[in-house]
Order: C-alpha cells, then sequence, then structure tokens
C-alpha cells in the first residue's frame, strides 16, 4: 500500500496499521493516475470499457458505481432516491477492477468528490475543495485481495454482544413503559423470538440525551429489569445535539467545561434539533468525548446494554442565523404577488435551512489547542460520538460487549460500533439498495449494518415486509423500524397468513445464528467480508456482474426476492450449488441446480438459500431469544463431490474473553470415500455444548445421506 502525503493533512484516524505502508513522494506516483494538487485535489483515471468500480461504503447506486457522481459528506439525507450523492457516511474507498487493479482511499475528513464516469463516461476524478489530505494506493490481483489489505490497515471491526444477533424491534415511538410492555407480551403471544426493544427520543425529558422522562417511565431501573426478566434489552437513542436549557446538568456543565462547539465568535454555537435549540458537543476535543462518553453511564447504571447514536452528521434543522434569514426573506415577499420564481425561490429558501453548508461553515472544534472550522472535518464528527461512546465502555467496563450503532460515520468508526443505513423508506428499491450496500460496507470494516427492515419511512405491505425479513434475516443487524405516522409494521401487525411466515423466518434467523456468528467472527479476526459479491470467489465474467446475487460467510450464496408481486427469479449458478428453498429451518428440502442460469420459484413463504459446492452448512435452533437457544443438538448440510470442511466459531458472546483464548472450534470434515459414501470427522478446540449433529450430505448425484454423530 502506498501513501502519498499532500499538504499537512489532518489525522483522521483512519488508518491505524501501517505495516504495509510505504510513504512516496507524488512526484513517484503510479503513471497511469494523474494528480494534481494547486487547485484543490484533482486525481483522474482513464477507465476501461469494462472495468468495475466498487466502493464507497454506505451510498446509493448498486455495487458498480459507474456512471454517477458520489459526495463524501456526511448527510442527514431522508429520502434515498438514486438522484442524491450522499447519504449518512463517507466511506472514502474505491476499488477499481479491470485490467488494472488498485484500490484508492481518500483520507481526509472534508468533502470529497467521485465522478465516476458520470461527466465524462470513461473517466474516473476524484477531487477535494481541500488539498491537505493522504492518497492511498492499494494494490493487489483482486478486488477481495485488496479489500483485505485495506481491512488490515484500518484495524478491526467492532463485535457487538451475540444477543445483538438476535431480531430486534423498534419503532418511533413506543412512548411509555406500558406501549413497551406491550409490544413484549406480543412477541411472546405471537412465540415470534426478538431480543431487544428500542427506545427512541420520546423516552427522554423533552429530548433531553441521559433523561428519562419519569410520567412515562416511572421507576426506570425497575422497568429495565422487568423487561430482561421476559427476554429482552431495551436499547435508547442518544442525539448529538444537546437541549440548550439553564438548569439542564449536560447543558451547564458542558457550557461551564467548554466542551460545545462555538461560532467565529468563540461563543458556544446553537443549532436545533429535536428539543429546538441545542448546543452540539465538540467530539472532536478528547475532553468532551471523555465527558460525553461517560454520561452513558447516566443508563448503564439504570440497566441498559446497548445504544444508537443518532442525527450525528451533525443534523441541524436550523441555526439562529439561517432562520433569521428565512424570516426576514418572508417578510420581504409577504404582501407580494409571488409568481414561478419567486414561489420557488421561496420554497428553496425554507427547505434549505436545514443542513446547510454555510452553518457548517460557521463553527469550530478545538483540536490540540487550535480552532478548526467544522465545515472542513465534517465527516468526523459522528466517529467521534461514536468513539467517545465505545472508549468510554472500554475504559469502565473492560470487558463487557455493549451494543453500539451509529447513524453517520466514517472509516475507523467500525472499530468502535456498527452502523445502520437510515432514514430508508417502505419502498421495494430499498430493499434492493439493502442487499446491494451490504458488500460495500464490509469493504470499509462496518460488518454490523443493516438497514430499517420493512423501510422507516412510507407504509409497508405485508408482502414487503415479508420479502426485506427474509433478506434481512442474514443481516448482522436485524432491525424492523418506523418512523413516526407510518403503518404499524411488527411482524404480527397484518393478517394471520403473514404472522405464521413471519413466524418461521425469524425462527430460520434464530437457528441461523451457529453460522452467522461464526461467520461474523471469523470476518473480524480475519478482515474478510461477511458479506461478498459473487466476484469475491467466482471468476467467470457473468459473476462479475451479479448485483443481486450475493455469498454469505464462506457457504452460502443468496439469491433474495427483492421485487413486488414475484412468484420467483433467475439465479445466476457460477457452479453446481444445492438449492434449499426454506419454508422453516425444521424442513430440510434440498435439490441440486445445475451451473448457469436458473429460474427458481420462491412462494411468498419461503427463503431460497445455496449451499456452495465442498461447503458445510450448520444449523442450531431457535428460541425466543438468543440467550435461551439450546444447540446441544445441531443440523449440517453439505452438498459434496470430493471433500468439505467447516470450522464452526464460538465464544461465550458476552465478553472480550476470546481475545485470551476463551473460544471454541469445532472443525467438521467430510471426505468421499472410494466407494461413494461418506466420512465425516470432527474436533474440537476449547468447549463446545454440541453433543450430537445430524447431518445431511448430498453427492453431486443428488442422493441424500443422513444420520447422525455424536462428538
Ligand atoms: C432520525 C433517525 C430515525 C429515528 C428518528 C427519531 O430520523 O434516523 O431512526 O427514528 O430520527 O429519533
Amino acid at each position: 500500500m502506498k501513501k502519498i502525503r499532500i499538504g499537512k493533512p489532518f489525522n483522521t484516524e483512519a488508518i491505524i496499521n501501517f505495516d504495509d505502508v510505504i510513504d512516496i513522494e507524488l512526484k513517484s506516483v503510479v503513471s497511469y493516475l494523474n494528480i494534481s494538487k494547486d487547485d484543490g485535489f484533482k486525481l483522474t483515471f482513464d477507465m476501461g470499457k469494462s472495468d468495475i468500480v466498487y466502493g464507497l461504503g454506505e451510498n446509493v447506486g448498486g455495487l458498480n458505481k459507474r456512471g454517477s457522481i458520489y459526495d463524501s459528506f456526511c448527510t442527514d439525507e431522508f429520502i434515498h432516491t438514486p438522484d442524491k450523492k450522499s447519504l449518512y457516511a463517507a466511506h472514502n474507498l474505491i476499488i477499481v477492477d479491470g485490467e488494472r487493479k488498485f484500490g484508492l482511499f481518500v483520507d481526509h475528513p472534508g468533502k470529497v468528490r467521485f465522478d465516476i464516469g458520470f461527466t465524462y463516461k470513461n473517466i474516473l476524478e476524484i477531487s477535494a475543495e481541500n488539498a491537505n489530505l493522504d492518497l492511498y494506493i492499494i494494490d493487489g490481483d483482486s478486488v477481495k485481495s485488496i479489500t483485505k489489505k485495506f481491512r488490515l490497515a484500518i484495524g478491526e471491526s467492532y463485535i457487538p454482544p451475540k444477543w445483538a444477533f438476535g431480531f430486534q424491534q423498534s419503532r418511533w415511538s413506543y412512548p411509555d413503559a406500558k406501549s413497551i410492555t406491550d409490544i413484549t407480551d406480543k412477541f411472546r403471544d405471537n412465540k415470534i423470538p426478538c431480543d431487544t426493544i428500542y427506545m427512541d427520543i420520546d423516552y427522554m425529558d423533552n429530548y433531553k440525551n441521559f433523561t428519562i422522562d419519569e410520567k412515562k417511565f416511572p421507576n426506570f431501573p425497575k422497568f429495565v429489569k422487568e423487561i430482561k426478566d421476559k427476554g429482552f434489552r431495551l436499547i435508547p437513542i442518544i442525539d448529538a445535539g444537546c437541549k440548550k436549557e439553564d438548569g439542564y446538568d449536560i447543558n451547564d456543565e458542558g457550557l461551564q467545561k467548554n466542551l460545545y462547539c462555538v461560532d467565529e465568535d468563540g461563543k458556544p454555537f446553537v443549532g436545533a434539533v429535536w428539543p429546538g435549540k441545542v448546543h452540539f458537543p465538540d467530539f472532536l476535543n478528547p475532553k468532551t468525548r471523555k465527558w460525553f462518553g461517560d454520561k452513558y453511564n447516566f443508563l448503564i447504571d439504570q440497566g441498559i446494554e446497548g445504544f444508537w447514536n443518532d442525527m450525528n452528521e451533525p443534523a441541524i434543522f436550523y441555526s439562529e442565523k439561517g432562520i433569521k434569514k428565512a424570516f426576514k426573506k418572508i417578510d420581504e415577499i409577504r404582501d407580494q404577488n409571488l409568481d414561478i420564481y419567486s414561489f420557488f425561490d421561496l420554497k428553496s429558501t425554507m427547505s434549505s435551512i436545514s443542513n446547510s453548508v454555510e452553518d457548517y461553515k460557521s463553527f469550530y472544534h478545538k483540536v490540540d489547542g487550535k480552532f478548526i472550522r467544522h465545515y472542513d472535518v465534517h465527516n468526523q464528527y459522528g466517529y467521534n460520538m461514536t468513539k467517545a461512546a465505545g472508549d468510554s465502555f472500554s475504559n469502565n467496563y473492560p470487558n463487557k460487549r455493549f451494543l453500539l450503532f451509529s447513524r453517520a460515520s466514517s472509516v475507523g468508526m467500525h472499530r468502535y460500533g456498527g452502523i445502520w443505513t437510515g432514514d430508508n423508506k417502505s419502498w421495494w428499491e430499498h430493499l434492493e439498495l439493502n442487499m446491494k450496500m451490504m458488500p460495500s460496507l464490509n469493504m470499509v470494516g462496518f460488518l454490523y449494518s443493516g438497514a430499517d427492515i420493512g423501510g422507516f419511512g412510507s407504509d409497508a405491505n405485508s408482502e414487503l415486509i415479508t420479502r426485506w425479513t427474509q433478506f434481512g434475516l442474514f443481516t448482522p443487524l436485524l432491525r424492523n423500524h418506523a418512523a413516526l405516522g407510518t403503518r404499524i409494521q411488527e411482524p404480527f401487525s397484518f393478517d394471520s397468513e403473514t404472522t405464521d411466515i413471519l413466524r418461521d423466518t425469524l425462527n430460520f434467523r434464530y437457528a441461523l445464528i451457529p453460522y452467522i456468528y461464526s461467520e461474523y467472527m471469523k470476518a473480524v479476526k480475519d478482515s474478510e467480508s461477511y458479506f461478498k459479491p459473487l466476484s469475491f470467489e467466482y471468476e467467470d465474467d457473468m459473476s462479475r456482474r451479479i448485483e443481486d446475487q450475493l455469498l454469505v460467510g464462506d457457504s452460502i450464496m443468496l439469491a433474495p426476492v427483492y421485487k413486488a408481486n414475484s412468484t420467483g427469479r433467475n439465479v445466476w449458478l457460477p457452479e453446481e450449488m444445492l438449492l434449499w428453498n426454506a419454508k422453516k429451518y425444521t424442513d430440510i428440502n434440498l435439490e441440486v441446480k445445475r451451473s448457469g442460469f436458473n429460474y427458481i420459484d420462491v412462494d411468498i413463504d419461503q427463503t431460497p438459500l445455496f449451499i456452495r459446492k465442498n461447503k458445510i452448512l450448520l444449523i442450531g435452533n431457535h428460541a425466543q431469544n438468543v440467550e435461551a437457544i439450546d444447540n446441544t443438538e445441531i443440523t449440517l448440510i453439505s452438498f459434496v463431490d470430493r471433500s468439505a470442511t467447516y470450522t464452526l466459531y464460538d465464544d461465550d458472546g458476552t465478553t472480550n474473553n476470546y481475545k485470551n483464548g476463551g473460544f471454541s472450534e469445532l472443525n467438521i470434515s467430510i471426505i468421499k470415500r472410494d466407494d461413494g459414501l461418506f466420512t465425516l470427522s470432527t474436533n474440537i478446540k476449547g468447549t463446545t455444548n454440541i453433543k450430537k449433529i445430524n447431518y445431511n450430505i448430498v453427492n453431486t448425484e443428488g442422493r441424500i445421506f443422513t444420520g447422525s454423530k455424536t462428538i
């Protein structure tokens, strides 16, 4: 990996492992990249006709990013249409896959533009107004190896507790203790597994961080315990902005200790979010991080074990200056006859009050004793909010895992928490976007991620919620969340047939947890992807092009149904595979599918799953929540023409003891003998609860060998 330093870059902490990094001068940069730095930063590359450009983590578009412009500028964007250039994250990695294969990481905390063949169809142009940055060129002979080098350089991804792989239910909002209790009862009455219930902004006293509305939640610690005794954990939201209110401790302490961002005059900057006027903690200042991070203890001390950090791009509804300007404009035109131009001008004045660049340019952080304009380091804000929480958890509770994820992020934040992909909608297009975004997120280290299942805005119908849950059952973060005012969309909120299907689907998720957890942990430890494009494992040209099928871990390929009114879909099989068109995980039906295109029928109650050749899939059992699962007996499915091996990783799921050998590995090997039968052998490192494996081994003629093995 080569590093070119241009000017005096801000240290973003994105890259932390420099073992493989060689510093080179700008003038020695490889000939195929043209770089200039005199009028801002500009890099161009002539793309070959069939080059694929991967990357950019969380953004709109497909896996191949060609044909559009993308901006890395963390944005509170609540309408994710294809014309948008930025979502909540800044993930500045792209990987070119063509005759030349290389990755580029633009290590810069400000706005970076990626014009990937939009202005000129074969020109990739990366630009930044501010030319103080580090550029990394990552070489390798495949996208997979380039990704791995990058992942090794940015450090290990965040590991949540194992219960965070269970199903999670959210809504803006379950506003009081009774509504949460009702929801938990419904999950148990309907026998649908679930591990967490989310608490959105209404749990707070007037949207003040680190407060509880006592009227809605009298005796909060007792309530947290009651809910936990029923098998659920509560996950409260924390917002970036803190209410400006005299007498509110967070306001007063932050002001007194100079921990908030300031305006040009050095006075605390005032913006507005949910509670009206707020101050924004200066998360780039280590003192603020320590102070804010330790405030999470207010909730931890009452039994809370997980959080979601929100509005940390930061989202600003309006600033005092911005809204004054808008009111002035309204006053000026109040009595006028508004024509086409003046009316649209009025509309745009109002809509541009929020998240305005002018506001981002008008406040400052204090870093190493110097004031830095927010706009220049904008993409570091969400990162540092989550780092504040993550650092505090590991200082105060060094051996406990917390659930933590954020809306805004930049590369590096993956070490402290996961992300959810923000305010999507109940649109089929957003199920598709969810599917295509997952491998890109993995490339930049965000393994613990997922979208709002069913869509956040707009209303979901039963078909969409079903298909989305069937895909979501493979995403590490599996959370159904919906916005205020939308149709209710918990798994039991539709008709009884849908409830039955979703129960089976979510039971399947719980049965898959041994596999999902094992693949997740191995991906973290080995700096590999959990979600992979087909091209990571298959070299044929079609596999390079396919965007709507994914590899999940080492053993399975997914071909989700993501279109309305579909009763099936076409699937590309780069090699023969074993199809399990699953309804219930306890009902194993296997069919060998030959390589090439196959049309498969997929009823609304089916989740198609392809087991790769010479690979092994292990299935456990479901329970009401992750901690209640009994996996003493597990099921093995394998498709073998020669031999297959699998390592099932496991650990206690709640501590960091795995770092000191506190984990187990069940190694399974299947070998085809000369007589056509199979030998299944196992060996165990560490201790496992698994006592028996029920196996289903399928040979290439489709013959199934079943039986069980005690271990
Ligand atoms: C933001 C979040 C969303 C949350 C809402 C209210 O829009 O993205 O998930 O429900 O704020 O807190």
